[in-house]
């Protein structure tokens, strides 16, 4: 259904295959000429391009709201079209009540939480590197599974499972709806690894260990326990949040500097780069391309009426390369650009809780690949995008060869 009053009106679709081909030029066209727009595509919804807009609205949440409601669908609210998930929280609450939630998941995202992580982030990067040092040859995209397994370690969950919640998180956000991985996902793993997560909730409550599902049931929120489902909403999220987004940036990461060798010799020679390349990886690439908003009440924004229950798309990535956002030659990267205020982690109240940690694996995958596979090469007609690349974007397959080395661990150690 057309909608009239809504202008101006784009052709443009985040998940279409058109815009899979080239989300960069895609974005630049539209910021250019019009970076505040409507489109009839997923029931219709605007699309907020350029850095001044999706940061004003981030900022805005009264007007543009991260809460769950019925306008656009059943299902995620952060997302267009909303994709079916549990509750997560806290980034489907608004403030006021936002910020009482946000306070718990801050205690254990905080960079002194994030140092007494190092060492098992650390032991991770290795044992999944063993697994393939000898053999000269992986996909690169399996061994970014780290972040998965740190993840789940993290939150006390079965560790051995990591990989079929690293793999059903990524295909509800990047395969397309109804393929058989998406069905794969929905019908089957999910409800196995829901099952599985509720166990461990209540396990927890009566046998605390030293863990984050743990810690939570024993936090309160106005005067009162956290309930099962509160919990549940905020491990979901934990695990949605830190799988797909650092193993994408890894990913993208990696691919670049094997095309950019001098850049890729400066890094490995001088690891202190790493942290303000990260950065720059982070506003490059952006790994979480765009979240949705829902309108609260009639508005003009920046010349464009809205409506009550409007969907609006926050095109996190466009706003990374607007030279406005104060990012000179912004298709150019450069890993000593400084300062890099982007948008990749969001912006306002719901910027990334897990940045810190997104950093810390990040840090240590990039800065172990690079010591002990210095000459790995990428095939790069074997690589493998994801079909759809409007929210996460990245790789499902980045073959790769090296010289083989040693194994650090012994070959019986099982991880943790
Ligand atoms: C490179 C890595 C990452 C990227 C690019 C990324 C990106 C983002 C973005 C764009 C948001 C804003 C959401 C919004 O405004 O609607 C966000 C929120 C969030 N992220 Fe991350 N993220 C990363 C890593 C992680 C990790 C490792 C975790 C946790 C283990 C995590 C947990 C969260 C949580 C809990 C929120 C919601 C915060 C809130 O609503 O207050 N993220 N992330």
């Amino acid at each position: 259904m057309s909608s009239p009053d809504r202008c101006p009106v784009v052709h443009f679709d985040h998940h279409s295959p058109e815009h899979a081909a080239d989300p960069v030029g895609a974005y630049r066209k539209l910021r250019a000429e019009h970076p505040v727009a409507w489109t009839e595509a997923h029931g219709g919804y605007w699309v907020l391009s350029d850095y001044e807009s999706v940061f004003e609205a981030a900022r805005d949440d009264y007007t543009f709201s991260s809460a769950r409601t019925s306008y656009g669908g059943e299902g995620l609210s952060v997302t267009i079209p909303k994709t079916p998930m549990h509750l997560h929280i806290p980034i489907e609450i608004d403030p006021p009540d936002f910020r009482k939630y946000r306070k718990l998941v801050n205690l254990i995202t905080a960079p002194a939480a994030v140092e007494r992580m190092l060492d098992m982030i650390s032991h991770y990067t290795t044992w999944f590197i063993d697994r393939v040092i000898e053999a000269g040859e992986a996909d690169f995209a399996e061994i970014i599974g780290v972040p998965s397994i740190v993840t789940i370690d993290w939150l006390g969950l079965p560790v051995e499972e990591w990989s079929r919640y690293s793999s059903a998180h990524r295909a509800t956000l990047s395969a397309v709806a109804d393929s058989p991985e998406f069905r794969q996902a929905v019908e089957v793993d999910l409800p196995y690894l829901s099952k599985q997560m509720w166990e461990v909730i209540a396990e927890r409550r009566l046998n605390p260990a030293d863990d984050v599902i743990s810690f939570l049931v024993q936090q309160q929120v106005d005067d009162r326990p956290l309930t099962d489902e509160e919990v549940f909403a905020i491990v979901d999220l934990l695990i949605s949040g830190g799988v797909g987004t650092t193993a994408s940036l890894v990913g993208q990461t990696l691919v670049w500097l094997y095309q950019n060798p001098d850049v890729r010799l400066r890094i490995k020679d001088d690891p202190g780069l790493l942290d303000r390349a990260i950065e720059e990886f982070l506003r490059y690439f952006s790994p979480t391309q765009a979240l949705a908003r829902t309108v609260t009440k009639d508005v003009e924004f920046r010349g464009c009426p809205m409506r009550t229950g409007d969907r609006v798309l926050l095109a996190w990535g466009s706003a990374n390369r607007d030279e406005a956002g104060g990012f000179e030659n912004p298709d150019a990267l450069d890993i000593d650009r400084w300062p890099n205020r982007h948008t990749a982690f969001g912006v306002g109240l719901h910027r990334c809780a897990g940045s810190h940690l997104g950093r810390a694996m990040a840090r240590s995958l990039i800065g172990q690949i690079l010591e002990r596979m210095p000459d790995y090469e990428i095939d790069l007609d074997g690589l493998v995008p994801y079909a759809r690349q409007g929210v996460n974007i990245g790789f499902h397959k980045i073959p790769a060869r090296f010289t083989p080395g040693p194994r650090r661990l012994p070959r019986d150690d099982r991880s943790g």
